[in-house]
């Protein structure tokens, strides 16, 4: 199609008649006016002219012509607008570009299934245990008919002869999953159970998700879905998507439950933006339908053990994807439907709006759920899930408010729990490291805190590693054994290969000593009171392992010395020594913090 074929269609598409397929629209004057269907709104500020041929939203400023309409509206790309829109004026579509479906077929077949059950739910005398169990379940007339539920007969093959009726091929039903055999002998695949369809985003039926009733056998699986098709695919499908995209497109927001029966229960309660997987946990195909809608997902599963471990995965896989994610946390392991079922819509919706929370919030939550305080090794894990959960968060206030929450929660005092927090963190950080190394006993303990830092600015830079390699690499001696050999691996392996310091890379490349001197590093510094790090911190750790370097180089000339026979030799020896300690004196006495004097 060229521009002019476009424009043409554009003119020639009555926007008032395109609108009023999805917005209740009211004559005001010269133009119409109803609830913008781009933003959630209780007074209409979505205008249509038609003597412009255009719509306008005063709200939240979406404008066009019917091509943008409908590009906006279904969500899809320009060429599939166009053909929308041919189709919606009953032109044909030529456009060789794009080619026809060819899923066409099937997706009539699928059609014609879905209207029979349908129908057949709605007028077969044998429904009656089926509408009374639906009705049971608060399935009312209007939710039968939106979703288009059906009821499969109790025959093993009614369906097939009513589409070979219709001339649909036997392999073509095959194909769609509905009934199976060879020879011409065919069978249905769903037999006395009620059908959801499932629908995609543009209404087309993929499949069924069919639910047992009545005084079934219990052996019976309680849903059977259709198998993978052609156009079935369970990991691509939203149960609901096909309804829920004009509320998601308003609010600005999707809501994820675990089973239809939720779906339909949200549905109900005006929470029409909620969408469920078909018993599988959500995947990558359907995120990506998703994320075509909205970047912000509020997860609703079951409040039991199954719901929230499905949840954490779900939660794992949205954040992998940048989603803002959100989480409703029903109370006594209940599901939506059952919420409803037990307190009414209006309560469910209520409590929904509530207690929407963040994924921290909820991992919060959850971790506390069944712990029993008074059992040591219950509160351990306890302590273990909350503090993985706070250090996982970068903000410190976030920090302090759970640790706050935390401890009156345990009834304790701030102090004790940030203590134990402490702890936690110092002994956690090099976590990654998994092989547990026995400790060494350092030979060294007076200058540990010394050598240690130096190795923590260390890594702070590759520029500053070399730097400090370059002024101490001759007295480095002076370093315990453990830590000589942590250096070695910092300057002259790691660095040698990477410009940046990562812990997990460089952990992964340690020797056991030097690994037990690495997490030995994050404790000692982690408990050390002095918490800011600065380049004049550096100089005096700098300072002082060349002063223990002397002192140990003193110590050698002072053996020599004394093993000496040669007089002159030993006198050398013992001036070179008073030098060194002169210096060392001098150096001492010009200044330096506090906790390295203690140290001396
Ligand atoms: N499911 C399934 N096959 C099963 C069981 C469950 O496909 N054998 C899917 C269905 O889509 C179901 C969802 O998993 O809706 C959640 O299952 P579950 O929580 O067990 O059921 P409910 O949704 O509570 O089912 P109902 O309320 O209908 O009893
Ligand atoms: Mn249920």
């Amino acid at each position: 199609m060229n521009q002019d074929e476009i424009d043409n269609l554009n003119e020639k598409t009555d926007i008032v008649s395109l609108v009023s397929k999805y917005v209740k629209l009211e004559k005001q004057g010269k133009n119409y006016k109803g609830l913008c269907p781009f933003h959630n709104e209780k007074t209409p500020s979505f205008i249509v002219s038609p003597e412009k041929n255009m719509f306008n939203c005063f709200g939240c400023h979406k404008a066009g012509g019917p091509l943008k309409f409908i590009q906006e509206v279904e969500r899809v790309e320009f060429p599939e607008a166009v053909r929308l829109l041919c189709e919606f004026n009953g032109i044909e579509y030529k456009n060789t570009k794009v080619k026809v479906n060819p899923n066409t077929k099937y997706y009539k077949i699928m059609d014609t299934a879905k209207q029979f059950y349908n129908k057949f739910l709605l007028n077969d005398e044998s429904s009656s245990v089926a509408l009374e169990y639906l009705k049971s379940r608060g399935i009312t007339q209007e939710i039968i008919d939106d979703f288009e539920i059906g009821l499969a007969p109790n025959k093993y093959d009614t369906l097939y002869q009513v589409l070979t009726e219709m001339n649909y091929m036997e392999l073509d039903m095959a194909d769609c999953g509905l009934v199976d055999g060879q020879n011409g002998k065919y069978h249905d695949l769903f037999v006395n159970r009620i059908m959801f369809p499932l629908k995609d985003d543009k209404n087309n039926v993929l499949g069924f998700s069919a639910r047992i009733f009545g005084k079934a056998d219990p052996s019976q699986p309680k849903y059977i879905n259709s198998r993978d098709t052609k156009i079935c695919k369970k990991s691509q499908i939203l149960f609901n998507i096909n309804l829920a995209k004009s509320d998601i497109n308003k609010k600005h927001r999707i809501i994820i439950h675990e089973g239809q029966m939720d779906v339909i229960a949200s549905y109900k309660s005006d929470l029409k933006e909620a969408v469920c997987t078909l018993g599988t946990a959500l995947g990558i195909e359907q995120i990506k339908l998703i994320k075509k809608y909205t970047n912000n997902v509020i997860i609703c599963y079951d409040g039991d053990k199954a719901g929230i471990d499905s949840s954490k995965k779900a939660i794992k896989l949205f954040k992998e994807n940048n989603f803002n994610i959100h989480l409703v946390l029903l109370p006594d392991k209940m599901d939506p439907d059952e919420y409803v079922m037990k307190y009414g819509i209006e309560k469910y919706k209520e409590f929904f709006e509530n207690n929407i929370i963040d994924d921290t919030e909820y991992l919060y939550q959850v971790s506390l759920i069944g712990k029993n305080l008074n059992d040591k090794n219950e509160l351990n894990l306890l302590k273990k899930e909350v503090f993985s959960l706070i250090s996982s968060q970068n903000s410190q206030i976030v920090v302090e408010k759970y640790l706050n929450r935390f401890s009156e929660y345990l009834n304790t005092s701030f102090d004790a729990v940030k203590a134990d927090y402490d702890k936690y963190k110092n002994n956690y950080q090099p976590a990654t490291v998994t092989n547990v190394v026995k400790p060494i006993k350092p030979k060294v303990i007076y200058n540990t805190e010394c050598e240690l830092r130096i190795i923590y600015y260390a890594t702070k830079s590759k520029n500053k590693a070399l730097e400090i390699d370059e002024e101490i690499r001759n007295d480095l001696s002076a370093f315990s054994e453990e830590s000589q050999l942590l250096w070695i691996s910092l300057i002259n392996d790691y660095y040698v290969e990477y410009n940046e310091f990562d812990v997990n890379k460089f952990v992964k490349r340690l020797s056991d000593v030097s690994l037990n001197q690495y997490v030995k590093l994050n404790k000692v510094l982690g408990e050390s009171k002095i918490k800011d790090f600065s380049d004049e911190d550096l100089r005096e750790c700098i300072n002082k392992i060349k002063e223990i370097k002397l002192r140990m180089k003193n110590r050698n000339l002072h053996d020599k010395a004394i093993n000496s026979t040669d007089t002159t030799e030993q006198s050398r020896l013992l001036n070179e020594m008073f030098e060194n300690k002169r210096k060392r004196e001098n150096k001492r006495n010009s200044g330096g913090n506090v906790w390295i004097l203690k140290m001396l």
